[in-house]
């Protein structure tokens, strides 16, 4: 925890909104940002499973190359909120997130697809779990014309209440591709003009299997 109450001023500048989060740019450090709970009533529950879901990954020192790391909480004047890494493009811009450009950049989704599958592939090689994967979740940070990368910034862990069954890496696998999979079958159907492939995208070498018909572990 930072011991020093941050100042948010009205001014602050602010990165972006979602139902759960407000998030603001640190005023003393730019490579930090700050996520206040909404006042929906989950918001400070996932906050917690947010954490604690962190804490596991720093505990294993697992590979945070493609997630925003969570730097703590700390106190601000706007209440309590939590630390991240804030990510940002060379030109100092916040990094847009992947359904901004899947919406305004058809010409870019062959480079897209590619770092899509990468992102697919890095989960499911270090066993992380994403319960809330969606296109406003994930920016696309542009370091330089050769050097760009998606990130996740939202929605990491396993919003479920029995977790015990993540002991087995077999279960967690399959929760992974599942997970992934109805992500870019959704993205598919949110963005037809797309044209994603799902021959590159879907992880498991298995076709997607619609939840609605099958009975499986969420
Ligand atoms: N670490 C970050 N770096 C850059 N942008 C971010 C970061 N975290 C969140 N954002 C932006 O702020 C938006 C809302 O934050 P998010 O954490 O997703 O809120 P919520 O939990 O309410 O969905 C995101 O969609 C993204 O555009
Ligand atoms: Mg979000």
């Amino acid at each position: 925890m930072s011991q020093n109450l941050i100042n948010l001023p009205s001014d602050c500048q602010i990165i972006g909104r979602g139902l759960f989060c407000s998030c603001y740019l640190h005023p003393e450090d730019n490579s930090i940002c700050i996520k206040l709970p909404t006042t929906h009533k989950k918001a400070r529950k996932r906050q917690k499973a947010d954490e604690a879901y962190y804490r596991k990954l720093h505990q294993n020192k697992a590979d945070l190359t493609y997630i925003s790391d969570y730097l703590g909480s700390c106190q601000t004047t706007l209440g309590s909120g939590q630390l991240y890494q804030y990510i940002k493009d060379s030109n100092g811009q916040t990094s847009k997130t992947l359904n901004h450009y899947l919406s305004n950049y058809s010409k870019t989704t062959e480079e897209l697809c590619t770092h899509l599958a990468k992102l697919g592939r890095y989960l499911l090689e270090n066993h992380i779990l994403v319960s809330d994967l969606h296109g406003n979740n994930i920016v696309f940070q542009h370091l330089n014309k050769n050097s760009k990368k998606l990130m996740i910034v939202d929605g990491i862990g396993d919003r479920v209440i029995f977790t015990a069954l993540n002991f087995f890496n077999s279960i967690k696998e399959g929760k992974i591709i599942r997970r992934w999979n109805r992500f870019i079958k959704r993205l598919q159907d949110d963005h037809p003009s797309a044209s994603l492939p799902k021959e590159k995208l879907y992880l498991g070498g298995e076709p997607f299997i619609d939840t609605k018909t099958t009975k499986i572990a969420r």
